[in-house]
């Protein structure tokens, strides 16, 4: 442990603030979405059972690794635009495993005193939580292993309310997180909750998985595929991306191709269609 963790800078914590060793408790038996994702990006962190998942829906989605990939710069440009707008507080539900340019290495390049508290609820994406805890000296970050599904608890836990200032805009992050819930599982009712805790001027990150820009029998078989491995998946319209946001103001262009949204001349993501992208993203801001 750094000097810095044991002065209690960077944490990994569970929701009631008691610091987390690795969990060992991984089904490497069965696929699973963030090692999935981990494979899509190029990573190390994934078993035989995810890249033999993830290898089914390339052959129906070839573009599926660069989609992921349009999808971590899409976080890039967003945190980037948080931190152009003021905001030096993030909270990124969903982290993922740790891979390039994590959310505080962009907030904290641009803005060294940024704080980021992650929450995950995998037990691989906490055993590499400390990867995530190399905060600059000015700024802090936390992990926090915990449940999007428990909001209550996600916002009353200690290195939460340690770390964030609810008071000062805060920028919410679900960046491809909500299609792994049903609406019968009550994403915006949970977004919602998320959302009321922030105040005026706070923006909320958003992209999603979409299978509205592609061939409909191609985004079927994907979502098939992924439901016989038993990842349940939900791909939503850009109508239903939007009602994330109530009375939210969308930052320009509103909801679009992760790829397209405030392209910056990035070579993949020019090339790449809304199809093969296959996912929205959004930023919306809290009046
Ligand atoms: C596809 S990854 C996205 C990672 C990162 N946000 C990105 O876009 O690059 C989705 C992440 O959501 C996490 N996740 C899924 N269900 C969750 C839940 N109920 N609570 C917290 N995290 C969850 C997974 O463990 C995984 O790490």
């Amino acid at each position: 442990m750094s000097e810095r963790q044991q002065q209690g800078g960077d944490v990994v914590t569970d929701l009631a603030g008691e610091q987390r060793p690795p969990s060992l408790d991984l089904r490497t038996d069965l696929p699973h979405p963030a090692r999935m994702y981990d494979y899509y990006l190029g990573g190390k962190d994934n078993f035989p059972s995810d890249r033999a998942a993830a290898a089914q829906v390339v052959k129906l989605l070839p573009s599926t690794p660069a989609g992921c990939r349009a999808n971590r710069r899409f976080l890039g440009r967003a945190v980037r635009l948080a931190v152009d707008r003021g905001i030096r507080q993030f909270l990124d539900i969903g982290t993922g495993i740790p891979t390039a340019d994590n959310t505080h290495e962009v907030a904290q390049a641009a803005a060294p005193e940024a704080r980021v508290v992650y929450v995950d609820n995998d037990p691989i994406v906490l055993a590499h939580a400390r990867a995530l805890l190399t905060s600059s000296p000015q700024g802090r970050t936390a992990y926090v292993d915990a449940d999007f599904r428990d909001p209550d608890a996600v916002l009353a836990a200690p290195a939460v309310r340690d770390i964030l200032d609810f008071d000062q805009p805060v920028a919410l992050l679900t960046v491809a997180l909500l299609h792994f819930f049903q609406d019968a599982d009550g994403p915006y009712e949970l977004v919602r909750r998320y959302q009321s805790a922030l105040p005026s001027g706070s923006v909320h990150i958003l992209s999603h998985g979409t299978g509205e820009t592609m061939d409909p029998a191609v985004a079927e078989s994907v979502m098939r595929t992924y439901a016989e491995v038993g990842l349940k998946m939900v791909s939503r319209t850009k109508a239903e991306v939007e009602r994330f946001f109530p009375g939210w103001e969308l930052v320009e262009p509103g909801v679009a191709p992760v790829n397209r949204w405030r392209a910056d001349g990035n070579p993949e993501d020019l090339a790449l269609s809304p199809a093969e992208a296959a996912g929205y993203g959004v930023v919306a801001v809290k009046p």
